[in-house]
């Protein structure tokens, strides 16, 4: 059954100009793309995206990324695509949380970093962890007429 998810390019990627390389990596896994939009991220958003963090030590962290504070105030590029088990394919595609265990030809293997100054796991992408997780996240992201079947 065709399963949808989000992907976020978050603002350590954009900061990198990496957007491109990164929709390559993953026109690999031959998933349809049926939204995609450009978003500067409000903290109240970023708060909502990863409100079951909420109370974890890097949650403050997690939230300056994504609102772009860490990295210029750069935005974020929002994407869902539709396939054959397209969460867990686009999750083995992009590699494990942490940078620095990544398998080397991953998506964070290749581009992600752990920054020494700021603590910051910069994993340059997002995506989504379940099937009910993919459904809350695209909900959040996008409006009903911005997914173009
Ligand atoms: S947990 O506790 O296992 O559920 O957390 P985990 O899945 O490992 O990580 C959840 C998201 O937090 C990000 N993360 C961080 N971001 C910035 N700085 C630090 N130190 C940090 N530690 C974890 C991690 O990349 C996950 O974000 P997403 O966007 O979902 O990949």
């Amino acid at each position: 059954m065709a399963e949808r998810t989000l992907v976020l390019i978050k603002p350590d990627a954009m900061v990198k100009h990496l957007a491109g390389n990164i929709i390559t990596d993953l026109y690999t896994l031959n998933l349809k793309m049926i939204a995609l939009k450009l978003s500067k991220v409000s903290r109240e958003l970023a708060e909502m995206h990863y409100s079951e963090h909420k109370g974890k030590p890097f949650f403050e962290d997690l939230i300056k990324h994504l609102t772009g504070e860490l990295h210029n105030n750069e935005k974020v590029i929002a994407i869902v695509y539709e396939g054959e088990n397209a969460v867990q394919k686009v999750r083995d595609a992009i590699g494990k949380t942490n940078p620095d265990e990544c398998i080397p030809w991953t998506i964070r293997g290749k581009y992600g970093k752990i920054n020494t100054k700021t603590n910051c796991h910069e994993t340059v992408i997002h995506a989504s962890d379940s099937p009910e997780n993919a459904k809350r996240e695209i909900d959040l992201w996008f409006d009903k007429d911005e997914i173009v079947e």
